[in-house]
Formats: structure tokens, sequence, C-alpha cells
């Protein structure tokens, strides 16, 4: 097995189950190939019943069974689930919702990460876990407490967030004039003449100033920062040399997860194919037909897209990963038989290290009975068990390299995302769907993606795309007017500033004169009214945005009613609109060629990703799927012709 082989994890919680079993659950876990197990996220109420008496005896037993059947230990920060008594105590540590309504007791994530006395209450209890178990030589990594914003709780609309919101406005503006002025207050008399006067943007009688909101954002991702960073200066001083880690979620994007990230050693993220797949039908559009043919398996490019973003910010984890049907989604399907093991290849083939599934046996009581596991409730092996197993045996076999830059650079930004939001115009404008639209066009032309914040090093990429970075920054401008790259700019791209207003030269502002376009109308359309157009000898379909403007680039195709579709100005081209697919990928495909780069023509539900010198396929299709002839390398697994939610490895050929 070389240095590099993903390794198996599992989600385990003791203290669900009875202690005379935790011998044979070490044992099982062993044999089942896993070496990562992480505990006790949840599990306060059960360390600390009342206020200063701590039980650690049964956590102190279970890591100790842990220990010795040799697995190793991701403890957790206890503190997504304050436990009763201390929320008796202190009430206004409370989370509130958007309608002013306090998010209670009950369920998990009922905290303000603004609140002072959580705050103090979250370090001591890190603190805690953090001498009990810091140098324990088991315990190789922590994960700081589980899920920051779950359930919509990233940001609170509770009377001490405003408060530190205020503080954070004077800090950042020093005087309200400029804070006015940012936020263009003159308009609707929405003029403060002190700090204090600003509340949260919330309960006004139509939208808020969506300069104001972008604020509350920015406030909120700090909350974040600072209550994670917290815990982590706790945990390398009584643990150091452990990893530290903290789970993050596919599709959410309240807070920005870089300067969290930034903190932290491990980037991991939990995976639920396909939880997620009905999820992201529910909040954007959606191709219906790839919906019911991946009903099983889940979208082929959700899983590498986060993969590739999270892989952007530290090593890589999969915390939980799906090991069957969920319980949280609109509907909860069974995987495809093989989807365990595909969607366990697709992490492994993006760089991650560790695999892990969620959870060790499925729990007959309480929020999530309906959730697989491993193991059934009583404790037979679930489905999923002879996937992982295959899928170790398999894993141990191939030549895991260390993961390396990939070619093509896709900027992902997740202030955009808020602006796009905020600033309306076509209700079915989904940030997040146009990025992984344009994401998907790669890799479905074969490429492999690296998923960069605006900040980023551009440097050795030979492609950069920008789908929609709605403020681009004076240095990301002089990044990208320096790269020798290939540039694909987005529509919306350079719409706002960091205030959130029109650019003084219009969009798409400091990129205006690399993309030889100026925006000066928008048709914000609706999703199931596009307007036909024609690129090449290419028909297709302009929907949900397109821009209207003067052009000195060379324009390139059009839409019926006479607009240019693309201008492509030397190494920069910047299309106008939200495409269909079918365009995107043909439109990648003559990026990545101007780029230097090989182009393939994969199946529908085929995709590839390289990982040193191996070629990971997955096929996500109901049907057998074939690795087109430009793949010239050797098999080292399965076959060319790829079977339903099967995988393949090919070596990368000269
Ligand atoms: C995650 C969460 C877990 C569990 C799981 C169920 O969001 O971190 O605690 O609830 O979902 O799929």
């Amino acid at each position: 097995m070389c240095a590099h082989t993903p390794h198996l994890g599992v989600c385990y919680y003791p203290e669900h189950w009875p202690e005379d079993q935790w011998q044979s659950d070490a044992e099982r876990m062993v044999s089942a190939g896993i070496r990562q197990v992480r505990i006790a996220e949840f599990s306060w109420a059960r360390v600390e019943p009342e206020r200063g008496r701590f039980d650690w005896d049964w956590l102190d037993k279970a890591v100790e069974i842990l220990a010795q059947d040799g697995l190793s230990v991701t403890m957790c920060t206890p503190t997504a689930t304050p436990p009763k008594w201390l929320v008796d105590e202190i009430p206004d540590m409370l989370a509130f919702d958007q309608n002013g309504q306090p998010r209670r007791f009950g369920s998990r994530r009922h905290y303000s990460f603004s609140h002072q006395g959580y705050r103090a209450e979250s370090q001591r209890i890190t603190t805690a876990f953090a001498k009990r178990y810091g140098q324990h030589p088991a315990v190789t990594a922590w994960q700081t407490d589980n899920e920051y914003g779950c359930h919509d709780t990233a940001l609170s609309w509770c009377v001490s967030a405003r408060d530190a919101f205020r503080l954070w406005l004077a800090e950042k503006y020093k005087t309200i004039d400029a804070l006015n002025k940012a936020w263009g207050t003159i308009f609707w008399s929405m003029t403060y003449s002190s700090f204090d006067q600003v509340e949260l943007p919330n309960l006004t009688v139509t939208e808020a100033n969506p300069s104001h909101h972008l604020d509350f954002y920015r406030f909120s991702t700090e909350m974040v920062r600072q209550f994670n960073a917290e815990q982590v200066e706790i945990l390398r001083q009584f643990s150091p040399g452990r990893a530290i880690a903290h789970n993050y979620m596919g599709m959410f994007d309240q807070f920005d997860h870089r300067p969290v990230a930034a903190e932290l050693d491990i980037a991991s993220w939990d995976s639920y194919p396909l939880g997620m797949l009905q999820n992201m039908k529910a909040a954007a559009p959606l191709d219906a037909q790839m919906q019911s043919d991946c009903l099983r398996t889940g979208d082929p490019d959700f899983q590498a897209f986060h993969h590739d973003l999270y892989r952007g910010m530290g090593r890589l984890w999969v915390m939980e990963q799906q090991p069957g049907p969920v319980n949280w989604a609109s509907t909860n399907a069974v995987p495809a038989p093989g989807a365990v093991r595909l969607w366990s290849f697709e992490a492994a083939a993006h760089g991650a290290e560790v695999i892990s599934y969620f959870r060790w046996r499925q729990l007959p009581f309480a929020q999530e009975q309906m959730h697989a596991g491993l193991c059934l409730p009583d404790g037979r092996d679930a489905p999923a068990m002879a996937e992982i197993q295959q899928f170790r045996a398999e894993v141990q076999q191939l030549d895991w390299g260390a993961t390396a830059p990939a070619p093509i650079a896709v900027v992902y930004d997740y202030e955009a995302s808020w602006m796009a939001a905020l600033d309306g115009q076509s209700c079915d404008f989904h940030h997040l769907r146009l990025v992984l639209d344009m994401y998907q066009a790669v890799r479905q032309n074969g490429g492999s993606v690296d998923i960069v914040g605006p900040e980023a090093d551009l440097s050795g990429y030979q492609l950069v795309i920008l789908p929609a970075v709605l403020a681009v920054s004076g240095a990301l401008a002089t990044q990208l007017e320096n790269t020798t790259a290939q540039i694909l700019i987005g529509p919306r791209t350079g719409a706002k500033t960091a205030d959130f207003q029109i650019p003084a030269n219009l969009p798409p502002g400091p990129v205006q004169g690399l993309a030889g376009f100026c925006v000066e109308q928008v048709d914000a359309l609706p999703a199931d009214q596009p307007v036909a157009c024609r690129w090449g000898n290419v028909e297709g379909r302009v929907s949900i945005w397109h821009e209207r403007g003067a052009v000195t680039g060379t324009a390139e195709g059009q839409t019926e009613d006479g607009y240019p579709l693309m201008i492509h100005n030397q190494k920069v081209s910047y299309l106008t609109g939200w495409v269909d697919q079918k365009l995107f990928k043909l439109i990648c495909a003559e990026q990545m060629k101007k780029a230097g780069l090989v182009v393939h023509d994969l199946p529908a539900y085929l995709r590839v990703r390289q990982r040193g010198d191996m070629l990971v396929f997955t096929n996500y299709g109901p049907s057998p799927a074939r690795i087109p002839q430009s793949f010239t390398g050797g098999l080292l697994l399965g076959d060319r012709l790829v079977p339903p939610a099967g995988v393949a490895v090919l070596s990368v050929s000269g």
C-alpha cells in the first residue's frame, strides 16, 4: 500500500448503544478495513449532565476500546448541541430566524455565533475535551463542532448579533458617513447618524438595502471564523501535532468558508449524493432527464465539484459519506448497487485522504431512524458494507500518487453567491447552479478542475473560468491581465463593486477592457422561456440571464433577437448569457483547445478525474458507458465498458 492510499473511516456514537456492544463494534470495524473513527460531536449532555459535573468514564472507555483495536480517533468538540441546562441558564444564547423567532432547544445548532456567553461556554467545553484527550495516542485528529450553518444557522437575527454587527460596522467604516455612502442610504431616506441606529436587515417592509444585507453576510462569516478560531487555539495548545478539521456541507454558501478553513488543516465535507440531488432539484433548474436517470447515483458532477472546492481549502477528507438511503431529503431513494463504491472512488480520485461513512449502525430511535448506516439496527451488515470492503481491497491495489494541481481553475466566490441572490432580477438565477453548469461542461469534455477563490494565485493554470464573479477586485483583474492562461468569463461577472453598487464604468467593471464588452442592459428571463440562439452551426438557447451592450472585441454567435453571444478579445472570451448545457459543453471544449488541453467526448453520464498517473472513470448513468478511444492508457481496474454505477481506472498514457 502506498503512502497516499485513501483510508476508510466511520462516524460512531457509542453513547447510543449498550456498553457491552462496543468491543464487538470495534472488532467489526477493523475487519471491515476501517481505520479512523469519528466520535462525540453530539455528546455534551452525556459528558457534562449538569454544570461542572463531568462524566468522562464512558467516553474514556469507548476511546480505549477503539485504541486497543488499533483504530484512530477523530475527537470532536460537542458544541453543535448545547445541553438543556445551559440553554436554561443563558436563554439569550439561542439563534433567531429571519422572522425574528427563537430557534428553540429540541434538535441541534440552537446557538448564536455572536453570543459572547455561549462563546465562553464553547471555549470551556473545548478546553475540557482538549485536556482530557489532547495527548491520547489514538486521538490523531479533531473536528470542531459539526456542520457550521446547517439548518440555516450561519446567520442569527438575534440581539447579540445586532450588537456585534454594529461594532463590526464601526470598525469597518470608521465614520457613519462612510457607511451611508457605501450603502447608498440617501435612497428611501435610510440615512443613519450613528452606528447604534443600524438594525439587522430583516423584518423590513420590502427588501432591505442590499449593501446592508451583504455586510451582514460578511459579519456573520467573521462570527463563524472567530468561533472556530477560538476552539482551534485551545486544541493547538492542548493537543499539539494533531490535525484539525471541520465538516462542511454540500451546496452551502451562507458563510465564506475560506477564512474559516484558513485556521484548519483538513477541509472535510459531508457527501450525500442522493439527498443533494433532491435538494438541488428543489432549489435550482436541473436537467429532468438527468434527475431521473441519476436518481440512485446522484448528479455526476456534484460530488466532484465539492471535492475540488474543499481540496482548495485544506487536506481533503470526506467526513460523512452516504451509505444508503438518508432520511432528510424530500424523497429518499435507495442507492443503486455499486453507488457507495462509486462515490468512494470519486472521492479518492479527487484526493480524499479519508472517506468516512455516516454512520456505523442505523439508529432505531429519535430523528434519524430512517437513515441507513453500515449496519442495520439489529447489527447485521447493511448492503453498503460489502461495497466498502470491495472498495478497500481495490484501492490497495492501485498506486495513489499525491494530488497535483489541475490545469483548469474555476473561480468560485461565496460573496458572488450572496450578491446574486440579494440582487434578484431573475428568481431563476441560482448562482451555484451556473457555476455547476460551467464546471459540468469542463467535466463533460474530460477536464480535471481546481475550484479556487477570487484571491487565489492563478499562475500555472492553462484555463481560468470565472462564472459570475459579481465583484471583481483590482487584484483579480491584474492577475487576469498578467496571466498567459486562456480566460473564459461568464455572464454577470464584474456586475457590482465590493460595496454592491454598479461599477462607474458599467459591468463587467475592472475586466471591461479585457473582455472587450460593456454591459448596457440585462434581459433577465424565466428559465422556461429561453431565447433561441446560434453559435457557429450550433443552435441553442439562452435563458435566465442575457446581457446586451457595446462590443469592442470580436462578437461571435447571436440570439434570435440580434445580440451577440460571445465576445473574444485575444486570450479572453466573454459569454454574455446563461446558455444551455449543449452549448456550454461546446464552448468549454473550444476554450480547452485554445488552452492547449486535450478534449474528450464522454458519454452523457461518464466522468473522468486524473489523479497522479491514473484516470478514474465513474459511470453515474443507468446503462453501460464506453470509455472513448481517445483515452489510450492501459486498464488498471474494471473494463472499458463501464457498467451502471461502475468504476474503471486507466493509466495516463505517454
Ligand atoms: C449531516 C450531519 C449528521 C447527520 C447526517 C445525516 O448533515 O452532520 O449529524 O445528521 O447529516 O445525513
